[in-house]
């Protein structure tokens, strides 16, 4: 049987593997004690005893019930210890929090996603959903940015993606080296070459803030209306409940209200690329 998790109590989960993306980003492989189920775009707290929590979005299937899996970049105190984790060592999950992708809405249309660097771990997520029901959407194309080869990550999964109908992805990475033979620069280079019907398209847009600032701008130039592009915004937080205050941005709670916004929702909002 499959449960929405617990808000309040960690639920124990069992490190399985642990996959090192890059230099700087691992992929953690859990499985929940029981059955644990989320939204794409939802995202989860994850506890580690003795050090504390941190909020990270799901990069695994939202299809898959019985294995989570979280994608990590070394930030701080609490990352830093979670990279250091070992298969077989169990950490604490609550949730999942917030509002996710409306993945129903993109049904018909062609979607055109900009991620950078960790920011591709919500997108994985949403990707895998997309790929369950392809035939629902008209195209799907991703341009991932990241600072180096090196840093690119899920390079199984960009192959695996590129062979699928419908889909094709570009990368860029602002440093490239002598074996790099897709574009050098930053990510929104990608999107003046991509061919898309604006008019029945969704854009989504998940990575650091500056990549987000400019990847809105970009996509508003290209004539994207506001409300067709979809922001997946961090705070830092800690209830993830909507109590206490921490990720407030204006007038919305990013644990309770987003993390998956509109830019037209939040563009009056101050600091909302901080
Ligand atoms: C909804 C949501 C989903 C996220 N998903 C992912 C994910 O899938 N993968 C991933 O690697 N990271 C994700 N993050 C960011 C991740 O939560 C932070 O990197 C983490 O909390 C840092 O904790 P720390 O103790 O290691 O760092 P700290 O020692 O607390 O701080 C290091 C730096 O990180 C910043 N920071 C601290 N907490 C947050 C926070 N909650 N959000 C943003 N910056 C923060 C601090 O301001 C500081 O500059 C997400 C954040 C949010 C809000
Ligand atoms: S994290 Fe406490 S109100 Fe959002």
């Amino acid at each position: 049987m499959s449960n929405k998790g617990s808000i309040y109590k960690p639920l124990k989960a069992k490190v399985e593997k642990v996959i090192t993306e890059s230099p700087t980003i691992k992929t953690l492989v859990l499985i929940p004690e029981s059955e644990f189920s989320f939204k794409t775009g939802e995202f989860i707290e994850l506890t580690l005893n003795g050090y504390g929590e941190a909020p990270f979005t799901p990069s695994s299937s939202p299809l898959e019930t019985k294995r989570l899996e979280v994608t990590i970049m070394k930030a701080g105190y609490v990352t830093d210890k979670i990279h250091a984790l070992k298969p077989g060592e169990v950490v604490g999950i609550r949730g999942p929090f917030g509002r996710g992708y409306p993945v129903e809405k993109f049904y018909g249309k062609e979607i055109v996603i900009v991620g950078g660097g960790c920011g591709f771990a919500p997108i994985r997520s949403l990707l895998y959903n997309l790929m369950a029901e392809k035939e629902k959407f008209k195209k799907v194309t991703v341009c991932y940015g990241a600072k180096t080869p090196e840093e690119c990550i899920y390079k199984p999964f960009v192959e695996k993606l590129r062979k699928t109908e419908r889909f094709e992805v570009y990368r860029s990475v602002d440093k490239a080296d002598e074996k790099w033979d897709e574009t050098e620069g930053v990510v929104t280079v990608l999107l003046e070459d991509i061919k898309v019907d604006i008019k029945n398209s969704a854009a989504i847009v998940c990575g650091p803030p500056v990549m987000m600032k400019f990847g809105t701008l970009k996509l508003l130039e290209m004539g994207y209306p506001e409300s067709d592009i979809y922001l997946s915004m961090e705070k830092n937080m800690s209830c993830g409940l909507g109590k206490c205050g921490h990720c407030m941005m204006g007038k919305y709670y990013v644990c309770k209200d987003g993390p998956v916004f509109t830019y037209d929702e939040i563009k009056n909002e101050p600091d909302i690329w901080l």
